[in-house]
């Protein structure tokens, strides 16, 4: 391999994969998306777009970056087929916008950290004047920033992979403690049911949407993130079967914080569920009261230490953003590693600011865009997150199928898939994957897109 750096092993590209994908999309955001969207319901159709749509796209954009060992613009080149680097540049500019927002929102996290273990348990309350504390926020999501490129500055090998391979595993054993805490609460069972037992009738348009926009989202997918990292990973490694790990391990994060969740919703909220539709702040608002039910000191260890592995997980899932453009601009434009980080961290974070605003400190951002058709105004940071997550992100998905399957070619992709793996030319898998890139992925995400365009920003619903 060139001196670009690589991860050591195979664990080391699942462990920063994982990290990738594990963040605010699967402990932030899932819960709130199924409070809002009917859910078991919810539930269900997300694990089914996550194997559907998601595994063969994960598979193609591994296997792009380990061909080509390059970043999510200059792999289509290498390829051969410069004009379609447009779902590179495509990725980079949803990569700048999540990064912008999720900046942001990991800030709040790592503030509810600091909050917490200050014993401030009230929080909870405050929480919308709290994410309105304009010089507050800037400090922290400017810490956070700080943070993120100080790990990505350290390279692969030694700054994400490390950073990753330790903090996974504790985020796993934190959230399951909390599970089982929640699963002893009163008025779990009810919980439990919402979170558990689907109501088909909820089964709508938007409900299909909003979950392949989260599981695109929660899987670090179409844009580029995974063409990345893949171009870190060896040739003798298991892309197959390490993309199952980093499915299963999503789901299976994302799943728990829901078992988490709900049952302490139902607890605070003495078994109605009232505000499990409370949309974003969900976790903020309903969490730190929770832990003050533990009484000052257990509360402070176990609200301490969730908060701090939220913001540890929002961490190496920014550290994958933040390498997407670095990778771009030191493959393409050979400029130098560490000076490119620190730019483009501060660049992104000004960008961030509008999204900062939006949650009541500027009212401009706060009621930014009202889509036609609807009631209510979208703040800033909603409307970043549908165009980016909702929107790009399939599109994304949606190119990497028709370039896979009808430019680079299904023998191409196979090839590179059963390097490290060496059954997979006779596996069942592979016709499954090629129909999905073919035929599925393509069709059925290509009419989601327009679908979602039409409803979401214009209020024409088809179905
Ligand atoms: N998957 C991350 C999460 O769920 C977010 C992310 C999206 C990271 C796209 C990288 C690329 O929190």
């Amino acid at each position: 391999m060139s001196n670009r750096g690589g991860f050591s092993d195979r664990l080391g590209f699942v462990a920063a994969a994982a990290g990738s994908a594990i963040g605010l999309g699967s402990i932030w955001k899932f819960p709130f998306e199924v409070g809002s969207n009917g859910g078991a319901a919810f539930v269900l159709v997300y694990v089914l777009c996550c194997f559907v749509f998601c595994f063969p796209i994960m598979l193609a954009e591994v296997a792009i970056g380990r061909k080509t060992h390059k970043n999510a613009v200059g792999a289509f080149g290498v390829l051969g087929f410069k004009q379609w680097s447009i779902i590179g540049k495509l990725g980079l500019v949803s990569g700048v916008l999540i990064l912008s927002f999720y900046n942001v929102v990991s800030g709040w996290a790592f503030g509810f950290f600091i909050e917490i273990m200050r014993g401030n348990f009230g929080i909870g309350k405050e929480f919308s004047t709290f994410i309105s504390d304009i010089p507050l926020m800037t400090t922290y999501s400017a810490l956070f920033m700080v943070m993120t490129a100080f790990i990505v500055a350290r390279g692969i090998s030694g700054g994400i992979e490390k950073a990753t391979k330790i903090m996974i595993p504790a985020l796993f054993v934190i959230l399951i403690g909390l599970m089982l805490y929640a699963f002893s609460l009163d008025h779990a069972l009810t919980g439990l049911k919402f979170y558990l037992v689907p109501d088909f009738s909820k089964i709508t348009f938007k409900v299909i949407y909003s979950a392949l926009g989260q599981a695109f989202f929660s899987l670090s997918l179409g844009m580029g993130a995974l063409i990345t990292y893949g171009s870190y990973f060896s040739r003798d490694n298991n892309i197959v079967s390490s993309s199952v790990i980093i499915i299963a391990a999503t789901i299976s994060i994302a799943f728990i914080a829901g078992l988490m969740m709900f049952p302490f919703v139902a607890y605070i909220s003495q078994g109605t569920m009232q505000g499990v539709g409370s949309g974003p702040g969900l976790i903020f608002t309903v969490l730190p009261g929770v832990f003050e039910s533990f009484g000052t000191t257990l509360g402070i260890i176990v609200g301490g230490s969730f908060f701090l592995l939220l913001s540890f997980a929002a961490l190496t899932s920014t550290v994958s953003l933040l390498e997407v453009p670095v990778a771009y601009l030191v493959d393409e434009y050979k400029w130098d590693r560490q000076k490119t980080v620190w730019g483009v961290a501060l660049f992104i974070f000004l960008i961030g600011i509008p999204s900062m605003l939006s949650s009541g400190a500027s009212p401009f951002f706060t009621e930014f865009i009202t889509y036609l058709g609807a009631t209510k105004a979208t703040d800033f940071l909603t409307f970043v997150q549908h165009i980016a997550n909702d929107t790009f992100l399939p599109l994304g998905g949606f190119m990497i199928s028709i370039f896979t399957a009808y430019y680079w070619k299904k023998e191409n992709l196979d090839a590179e898939l059963t390097a490290g793996n060496e059954g997979y030319a006779n596996s069942w898998v592979r016709p499954l994957v090629h129909i999905a890139v073919s035929f599925v992925c393509p069709i059925i995400l290509g009419i989601i897109f327009v679908l979602t365009v039409l409803d979401r920003f214009f209020g024409i619903a088809l179905v």
